[in-house]
């Protein structure tokens, strides 16, 4: 079970201290408690999917302290400084593209080019933000497809040991997660219904702001809200070896692996070969499963052929995400 330890100093400290090594800490917010780690770190960003038990990797939202620190993440337009100003710090997220130089970890943002940020009004939150020195992803610390946890003792029911540490602020204020707003494209959506209403929403942008869903000007239904990352190049799952042309996503050793018409996958040119991991490590793979498809993703590769990755642990979200990306090809 996570060591539920109520909030001091040194407690502060302490959490600081586990996400700048890769481990994750049970944070208190105004609107649910989160599972936080270093969104630079693709391992811890990998180790949060696999303590929520999420079937997929969805992206997540990115904790930072102040809108100028989101603005070093992402384009903040006017709408996205106007919406700040009335609502941050608060239980906003803006969906916005995300800057080329963001340092963000690619599984983080399950590898689209927009990033989700909000600046939370929570003392203990924004002073772990501000002790560990880098933004925090932190997705609700539950297990996937369960109730939000609003009390500390939520977190450690739900979790067990996936939190490294538990910090303990009682129960949470608004006790509903932040509204997401997105403000990737021309016309902004609620993205996700949440404590901060459309109307609020839709005073400070001077538009009518609707619920995606309900948008008819861009129809979605909901399960289709989120864009999914998918490379250009055709994607062929369970290679044993490969065709003259095709990209190499490597899992594990390659020592036996062919190129038919003669040649070793092992002595392909740099560009041509990535590996997940030669360990077969299934949380390093996922940390680097969405940087390397973009490295690979060239249009000189026929296709990108996948070598199996076995379907338990982190191994389900990894084969959803390149079965996904097989089936757009
Ligand atoms: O209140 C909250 O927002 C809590 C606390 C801990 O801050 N966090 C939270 O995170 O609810 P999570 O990961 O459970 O929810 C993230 C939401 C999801 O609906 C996800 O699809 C959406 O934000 N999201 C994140 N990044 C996105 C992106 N780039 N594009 C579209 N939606 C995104
Ligand atoms: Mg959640």
């Amino acid at each position: 079970m996570s060591r539920i330890v109520t909030v001091n100093n040194q407690a502060i400290a302490e959490a600081a201290e586990i996400i700048k090594s890769g481990g994750l800490v049970g944070m208190p917010t105004e609107t649910v408690y989160g599972l936080a780690g270093n969104a630079r770190d693709g391992a811890a960003v990998a180790k949060i999917y696999e303590a929520k038990g999420r079937p997929a990797f969805n992206p997540l939202i990115v904790h930072v302290p102040s809108a100028a620190a989101a603005a070093e993440i992402a384009e903040m337009d006017d709408r996205a400084r106007n919406l700040a100003s009335a609502f941050w710090p608060g239980p906003l997220t803006l969906v916005l593209a995300r800057r080329a130089d963001a340092g963000i970890s690619e599984l983080a943002t399950a590898g689209l080019d927009t990033v989700a940020v909000r600046v939370p009004d929570h003392k203990i939150a924004r002073a772990l933000i501000t002790a560990a020195g880098v933004p925090l992803v932190a997705p609700s610390a539950n297990k996937s497809g369960s109730l939000s946890p609003t009390t500390p003792s939520h977190v450690a029911d739900g979790l067990g040991d996936g939190a490294n540490m538990i910090l303990a602020d009682g129960a949470c204020r608004v006790g509903l997660e932040s509204t997401v707003v997105d403000l990737s494209g021309d016309v902004p959506f609620i993205l996700r219904p949440g404590a901060i209403t459309a109307e609020e929403v839709s005073r400070v942008l001077g538009v009518d702001v609707a619920l995606a869903s309900e948008n008819d000007v861009n129809p979605k239904s909901p399960g289709m809200l989120l864009k999914h990352y998918a490379p250009d190049a055709p994607v062929r799952l369970n290679a044993i070896d490969l065709e003259a042309g095709e990209a190499l996503l490597a899992f594990g050793s390659i020592k036996f692996m062919g190129v038919k018409g003669g040649g070793a996958a092992a002595d392909l040119p740099e560009t041509q070969i990535r590996n997940l991991s030669e360990d077969g490590d299934l949380h390093e793979a996922a940390a680097n499963l969405f940087a390397m498809l973009k490295d690979l993703d060239r249009a000189e590769h026929s296709k990108i052929a996948v070598m199996t990755v076995p379907e338990n642990g982190l191994g389900v979200a990894i084969n959803d995400r390149l079965r996904r990306a097989a089936q757009a090809g």
